[in-house]
């Protein structure tokens, strides 16, 4: 490989001297300029690679970059962008009758691929690990003219990058957030946080350029259905327009430290550059979609993949209709949303329960897991969990299915539930506010205290998505069980929680004087992880936790007359607290 890039390079560009030569002819290239400057393109387009950042993008008559960073791939934040040793094209290839080649920037972590076919508006990318240490954030990006680039879209928001003028330095209020001129609004990067295994397409556009990502494969990111990432904003440090691919990303998880192996891919995805037009970019991640797995990709571990089947049943034998479906870390040791070493697959089941997974990288172990979706199962709060699920593929053959047969996954045992307030779905949907555009402090909208009567009350309206102001939150129901042993048994609370945000603390208590249970981080039982969602524009989900809170006990349920259960929030701080998914309670 090495001898046939060095032939490559040393036949199409012998001349280079120091000035570097227009390139004639349609075909891709790398022509090194020196020992630390590289140019990559085609016809099309090209770029101008530095040891860290790639600049003077060229593309439809203009320098996309102008005085903005340019691209980079960088850990942890900017403190480490990896630095480019050596450049050479490591592939020459032709799908469909278009040559194309594939160059490889190497540095101490890992390689960074541009895969570029003759004529092609942008380039295919990939990064392969080697020596990355224990992270954390990972991630490609272009930062870009902010005149070419005014505007961001992604699958949830579209429209203008807020002006650099409006990021007053007084009307800082936490990271990367500002008060906005009008004293009412605020203004923050994490407002274009998405989806991420829902985008189709994203980046930033104008009138006569856009630069777009489009990733069908997804199976390289970290975490699961749930995962959001910030995708595109405006820096607010120099006001270049930043188009994200945050491929291992940490902006809304709990905790995210993960060892890649020596081989772990991220992409192919597609860097694409057009006219500006949405209805292209969205045509184009159509046509990638129905291409992937990449038939290009010179890899044979990429190309070996299978399908996983199954079929999920209940304890009580209702098939698990819609439940989330996920293909993890075999023996899992960290949350789905905390995954991230190797591939990740998300799905969800029929309303018959049957699942299945498509072009799963084989030879790997999985662990399978499965929880509730909402309706029909919205009761369910148990996960489901089968270890060593192993796909394999034949020899020759490109698609094996790995048929795992009827999977009991088991329910609560318990066998009256007194109330149940919120579908189980691990995301605040359902509940005023859960799940509304990701908008900064939408929280402190929610009122301080409120009084939830089961059977009258209604949970679009009257509970809040998350509680974060001191106060008393009540649930009344009534308990009319007429059992004899009633008094002997003692209730379990179920909470479960779509996220949460620490510097909140909360007493439990049941009829007001009972104390339940505590909710908080600062060395209660259970003690709660922080995760930054309630206070970085998140309103449908952040780390979802299930809580259980036993009675120690009995008689404290009044029979025949109103029951409470009181969340009663002791400790606050601004934006943070608790986002609500269901409170259960069961004897
Ligand atoms: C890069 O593009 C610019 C603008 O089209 C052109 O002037 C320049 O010659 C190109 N560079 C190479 C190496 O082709
Ligand atoms: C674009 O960036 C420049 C700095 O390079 C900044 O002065 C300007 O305000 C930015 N434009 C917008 C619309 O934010
Ligand atoms: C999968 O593993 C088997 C057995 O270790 C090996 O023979 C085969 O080459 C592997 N296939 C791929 C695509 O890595
Ligand atoms: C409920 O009981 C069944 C039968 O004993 C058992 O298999 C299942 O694990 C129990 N469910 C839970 C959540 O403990
Ligand atoms: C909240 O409820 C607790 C428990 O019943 C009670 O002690 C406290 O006084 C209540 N606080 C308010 C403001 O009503
Ligand atoms: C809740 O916390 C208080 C004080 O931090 C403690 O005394 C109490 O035992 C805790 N209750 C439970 C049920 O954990
Ligand atoms: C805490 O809650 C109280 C009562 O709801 C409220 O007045 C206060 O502003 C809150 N403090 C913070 C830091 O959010």
């Amino acid at each position: 490989m090495k001898n046939l890039a060095v032939a490559l390079v040393a036949s199409l560009f012998a001349n280079v001297a120091t000035a570097v030569p227009a390139h004639k002819g349609a075909a891709p290239f790398l022509i090194p300029i020196d020992n630390q400057r590289w140019v990559i393109g085609n016809d099309v387009w090209n770029m101008t690679q530095g040891r860290q950042y790639g600049v003077k993008l060229h593309y439809k008559d203009r320098d996309c970059v102008g005085d903005a960073w340019g691209h980079y791939v960088s850990y942890n934040g900017a403190a480490n962008d990896l630095a480019w040793t050596s450049a050479s094209v490591v592939e020459k290839g032709e799908h469909k009758g278009v040559p194309f080649i594939d160059i490889m920037f190497t540095a101490d972590e890992g390689d960074m691929h541009w895969v570029i076919f003759e004529g092609q508006h942008g380039a295919y990318q990939y990064f392969v690990n080697h020596n990355l240490p224990t992270l954390g954030e990972f991630r490609t990006l272009w930062r870009l003219d902010n005149t070419t680039f005014p505007n961001g879209r992604t699958a949830e928001k579209d429209g203008a990058l807020p002006p650099l003028s409006d990021y007053i330095a007084a009307n800082k209020v936490q990271d990367e957030t500002w008060l906005a001129p009008d004293g009412k609004s605020y203004i923050t990067k994490y407002d274009w946080t998405g989806w991420l295994r829902k985008q189709d397409y994203y980046g930033v556009y104008g009138n006569e350029v856009g630069s777009w990502y489009i990733n069908p494969g997804k199976d390289d990111y970290n975490g699961n259905h749930a995962k959001q990432e910030l995708m595109v904003h405006r820096e607010s440090s120099s006001g270049d327009a930043v188009q994200l691919n945050m491929i291992h990303g940490t902006h809304f998880t709990a905790s995210s430290s993960d060892v890649f192996p020596d081989g772990k891919m991220w992409g192919p995805w597609l860097w694409y550059l057009n006219d500006g037009s949405k209805p292209d970019a969205a045509a184009r991640a159509k046509k990638e979609v129905a291409t992937w797995p990449y038939p290009w990709l010179n890899n044979k571990a990429y190309h070996a993949r299978g399908k996983v089947t199954g079929r999920l049943v209940l304890s009580d034998g209702r098939p698990a209709a819609g439940a989330a479906v996920f293909l993890g870390d075999n023996n899992p040791t960290k949350t789905p949303l905390d995954m991230g070493s190797t591939y990740y697959y998300t799905s969800y089941a029929d309303a018959h329960g049957n699942f299945e997974f498509t072009n799963v990288r084989a030879n790997t172990t999985y662990g399978l897991q499965a929880w509730s979706n909402g309706p029909p199962i919205a009761d369910v709060y148990t996960t489901f969990l089968q270890n060593n699920v192993h796909i394999v593929t034949k020899e020759g053959h490109k698609s094996t299915t790995t048929h795992l047969g009827t999977l009991h996954w088991p329910i609560s045992n318990r066998t009256r539930r007194l109330f149940q307030l919120g579908d189980l779905d691990h995301y605040s949907h359902g509940f005023l506010h859960g799940g509304a555009p990701h908008q900064h402090g939408l929280v402190s909208a929610c009122p301080a205290n409120l009084v939830y009567r089961i059977g009258r009350s209604q949970p679009s309206t009257d509970w809040c998505f998350g509680q974060t102001h001191r106060g008393n939150w009540t649930i009344e129901f009534f308990e009319e069980e007429e059992e004899k042993e009633k008094d002997q048994k003692k209730p379990t609370l179920i909470v479960s929680l779509a996220g949460y945000s620490s510097g909140a603390s909360t007493t439990i208590w049941a009829n007001g004087q009972h104390q339940i249970g505590n909710m908080t981080s600062g060395g209660g039982a259970p003690e709660l992880q922080n995760d930054p969602s309630l206070y970085r524009s998140a309103t449908a989900a952040g780390e979802w936790r299930l809580l259980e809170f036993p009675f120690q006990d009995v008689g404290v349920l009044q029979r025949g007359s109103l029951n409470t259960v009181t969340f009663e929030l002791t400790q606050n701080t601004t934006w943070r607290g608790f986002m609500w998914d269901s409170i259960i309670l069961e004897w």
